[in-house]
């Protein structure tokens, strides 16, 4: 009971920490909405490989945008486009990033990975790298997948994920958000934090709820990575979550 008592004490902890931690969002109006954009052309995704990644540039090409795609191996991804670029490297080598910024107009950052049981810095590592790319190269607009339960969306994930899968499994990872959204929201690029609900492979459910009061403080909402892709594109054209971070989860 003790034990119980104390991991309970814990994760409530780490939850309040997260919120303060993670960034807050402004409300999209005060941040400046709907300021309508020249519509992109010339797009880099990281985390091309991965599952929201994949979609992304699927999606992008079918939207006939040119994408450069900043992957570790590039058998993995298995895609090949005319309008598609593969570039080997890693978002830890700012050189590689500076290599695929070059010539772009926007960023989609989908970035994430396993190593959950000790403390990392991937996420945020990476994150300098692309917004020191960005300076360099002029590139303004990054949309970048974080994740509900950081900031002012603590405890939006649901009970199982604050009380369990939050604290056993991702605290490290989580911390790591923070500090990754935290460089995105300091930075002076036209950011867009996007925060998706629990992440499924299922096929598009087409619009999705989005704002900044999204997601369920006891049940876990899901959406599928088809439709958090769709969004983030979206994104890149709008003004509508400039400096924000929406939470988003399927529609119904
Ligand atoms: N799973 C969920 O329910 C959930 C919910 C909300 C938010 N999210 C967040 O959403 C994001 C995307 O999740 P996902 O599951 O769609 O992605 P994922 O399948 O985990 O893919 C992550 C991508 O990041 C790449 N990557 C990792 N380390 C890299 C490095 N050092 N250099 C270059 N690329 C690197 C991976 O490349 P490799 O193929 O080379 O490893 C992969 O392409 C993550 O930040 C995740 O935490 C997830």
């Amino acid at each position: 009971m003790t034990w119980l008592l104390l991991f309970l004490a814990y994760a409530v902890a780490l939850t309040l920490a997260l919120s303060r931690a993670g960034h807050r969002s402004q409300s999209p109006t005060a941040a400046g909405a709907d300021t309508a954009r020249t519509p992109m052309q010339r797009l880099l995704v990281i985390g091309a490989t991965g599952g929201t990644g994949r979609q992304l540039l699927r999606q992008a090409l079918e939207r006939g945008m040119t994408v450069t795609a900043l992957v570790r191996d590039p058998v993995r991804l298995d895609m090949s486009h005319a309008r598609l670029t593969v570039i080997k490297g890693d978002v830890l080598d700012p050189v590689a990033v500076e290599t695929a910024m070059a010539g772009q107009q926007g960023v989609l950052c989908a970035l994430g990975h396993k190593r959950f049981w000790y403390p990392t810095r991937i996420l945020s590592t990476g994150t300098a790298n692309i917004l020191a790319a960005m300076t360099k190269h002029g590139v303004r607009r990054l949309v970048c997948e974080t994740s509900l339960g950081i900031g002012d969306s603590a405890g939006r994930m649901g009970l199982y994920y604050t009380l369990f899968v939050i604290p056993l499994i991702l605290p490290f990872y989580f911390w790591d958000k923070t500090r990754q959204e935290r460089l995105i929201a300091g930075s002076d690029s036209d950011w867009t934090l996007v925060r998706p609900a629990a992440l499924t492979n299922g096929d598009a459910r087409g619009p999705c709820r989005h704002g900044t009061r999204i997601g369920h403080y006891l049940l876990t909402r899901r959406i599928p990575r088809a439709d958090v892709a769709a969004f983030m594109l979206d994104q890149l054209d709008s003004g509508t979550y400039l400096h924000s971070a929406p939470g988003i989860t399927a529609a119904a």
